[in-house]
């Protein structure tokens, strides 16, 4: 039986994201000038949306596109990495998916005994390709990935930095390849920014949660996004779960299921009772983390100086940050340096921490 064929009661939904589908579409039809950053909050849709652009965009031009999803291909590699990005082929190869980049065994001889240069191999195939008509697109996507190997050692933090300047020749030099790079943790993003030198040579593009109509058009037409029969919601109802989660997909895809069997008032309470559970146990006994989250029962968004007041000694505070970020509790964006909580959802569970209520 085809997998279209199978019957269930609730479907995945595809919200529309015209906006940034135009833009990424304006993006590749210009030539190459600068590395292009996608950020935004954990799950706010950047995989997908970069699927469904190249989709179509695949069967109207001669594209090359090499998609390194890097929690799939290297997470596990640790220090092999620098083998691991160039040799990429023999995994993929595994898996059965496209061939990374050509490299024959003579040159992977060349390149493992180190007497051939692994930029010039790339370039060379880039090369090939525009000479063939055929754009190249390289997209890496879940930068954090390489978080940990970034920070083991110097050799590797070296290649990354490299490996981004080399990516700078590429785009702001040769006008050869579009390079994208999609991360959630803003603040990684910005320190391979930062120790890479990317001023002037990178583009931001944030890719956020759904607007509040979005939401809206999705929820008061269950049947025709999700193929919901068993109920409707009215626009009341609707309003209420933007209240609580926002555009964040996978949350709203959650409260859903919950209500095919539960009341809403019920299904949303219990989520924010989860979400504050969730802070709660984040937190600890660590008495700093509580003064940071504290911040934003006043603000939506703060800079660093905003949690100075809260007495935190300042050799912490950038670390527990930054670990709030990777935690996926805050969201920094790089362009605003700026943090706050990763969705509405968050928020609650904040204030009712503070609370102490439900
Ligand atoms: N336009 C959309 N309409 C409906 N659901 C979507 C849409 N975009 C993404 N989703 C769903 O939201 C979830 C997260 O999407 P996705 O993995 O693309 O986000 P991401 O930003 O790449 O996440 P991460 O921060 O982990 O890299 C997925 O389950 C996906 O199916
Ligand atoms: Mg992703």
């Amino acid at each position: 039986m085809s997998k279209d064929k199978l019957e269930y009661r609730k479907y995945t939904a595809f919200i529309d994201r015209q906006t940034e589908l135009q833009y990424l579409r304006n993006y590749i039809n210009e030539e190459p000038e600068s590395i292009f950053f996608i950020h935004g909050p954990k799950s706010s849709g950047k995989t997908t949306l970069l699927h469904k652009f190249l989709e179509p965009l695949q069967k109207e031009q001669k594209l090359n596109v090499k998609f390194m999803d890097l929690c799939e291909s290297f997470a596990n590699l640790g220090e092999d990495f620098f083998k691991a990005f160039l040799m990429a082929d023999d995994l993929d190869m595994k898996k059965k998916t496209p061939v990374f980049f050509k490299i024959d065994a003579a040159v992977k001889r060349k390149l493992l005994e180190k007497r051939a240069d692994p930029f010039k191999v790339m370039k060379a195939e880039f090369l090939e390709l525009t000479r063939e008509g055929i754009k190249p697109v390289l997209i890496i996507d879940e930068l954090q990935a390489l978080e940990e190997i970034y920070f083991a050692n110097d050799k590797n933090r070296l290649f990354i930095t490299a490996l981004f300047n080399f990516f700078v020749a590429l785009t702001k030099q040769a006008h050869l390849v579009h390079i994208i790079v999609a991360s959630s943790d803003g603040c990684f993003l910005n320190t391979v920014y930062n120790d890479s030198r990317l001023k002037k040579c990178a583009a931001f593009y944030k890719v956020d949660y759904l607007a509040k109509h979005d939401v809206m058009r999705w929820l008061l037409n269950l049947e025709k996004y999700s193929k919901i029969t068993a109920y409707r919601l009215t626009e009341g109802e609707a309003g209420k779960i933007w209240d609580t989660v926002g555009g964040s997909f996978g949350e709203i895809r959650d409260i859903l299921t919950e209500l095919f069997d539960n009341p809403i008032e019920e299904v949303l309470r219990l989520y924010k009772k989860k979400i504050k559970g969730m802070i709660e146990y984040y937190i600890g006994m660590d008495m700093r983390k509580e003064k940071i989250l504290e911040v934003f029962l006043k603000k939506e968004t703060a800079h660093i100086k905003d949690f100075i007041p809260q007495g935190i000694e300042v050799g912490d505070l950038e670390g527990l940050l930054q670990d709030m970020v990777r935690n996926n509790i805050l969201y920094f964006d790089p362009t605003e340096a700026i943090y706050y909580p990763q969705g509405k959802s968050y928020r609650w569970g904040i204030r009712l921490y503070f609370e102490q209520g439900i």
